[in-house]
């Protein structure tokens, strides 16, 4: 069974060694903080501002398995912007990121109030751009060649998703 709960401060480690591992960091955002004071920094603001930011911990059967998170964007406009999202390799290509995804979907629309989410993928990285279609993120538009990225410029592929796709 796949749950999600807010990280804790016992939980930073894993998530360094998660996040920074060779078959997560290279799809994460060039920019994305992994060191261990960044992470430790977003875990503390996940507790204090829990309507602003979170850092949540996806378990299955209770063990740690990935991790995602998201921060307010637009009070006004109740706009969150999904990210960080890796599913630890020894549990990927069973669904838990698509669980994981769904709870969290509701999650931010029904208990936390936003209307709209977001998320973007690089153009290549193809998983996860299969995995935001399958848990009903709708394909936004593309953001041409506008990050350099493995020494490149990559396309950002931009995915929403609003309260009424999930009423619907
Ligand atoms: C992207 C990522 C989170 C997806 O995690 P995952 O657990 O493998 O993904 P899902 O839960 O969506 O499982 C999907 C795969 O399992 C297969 N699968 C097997 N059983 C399944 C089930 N019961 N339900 C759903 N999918 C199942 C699907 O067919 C799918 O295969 P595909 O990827 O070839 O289409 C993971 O690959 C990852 O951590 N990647 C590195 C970091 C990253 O890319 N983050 C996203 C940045 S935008």
């Amino acid at each position: 069974m796949t749950s999600l709960r807010r990280a804790t401060l016992d939980d930073v480690d894993w998530l360094v060694e998660l996040l920074g591992g060779a078959e997560t960091e290279p799809f994460l955002g060039g920019q994305a903080a992994l060191d261990r004071m960044s992470v430790r920094a977003q875990v503390e603001r996940s507790q204090r501002e829990p309507d602003q930011a979170g850092t949540m911990i996806i378990e299955v059967g209770g063990e740690r398995a990935g991790t995602m998170k998201f921060e307010l964007v637009s009070d006004v406009h109740r706009i969150a912007r999904i990210g960080g999202l890796a599913v630890h390799p020894a549990f990927r290509g069973r669904g838990v990121a698509d669980d994981a995804a769904r709870q969290f979907q509701r999650y931010l629309i029904f208990e936390l109030g936003f209307h709209r989410l977001e998320l973007a993928c690089y153009g290549f990285n193809e998983r996860a751009i299969r995995h935001s279609e399958r848990v009903g993120f709708v394909r936004e538009g593309t953001k041409r060649r506008a990050y350099l990225r493995h020494g490149e410029w990559q396309d950002a592929v931009l995915f929403g998703l609003i309260r009424e796709d999930l009423e619907g």
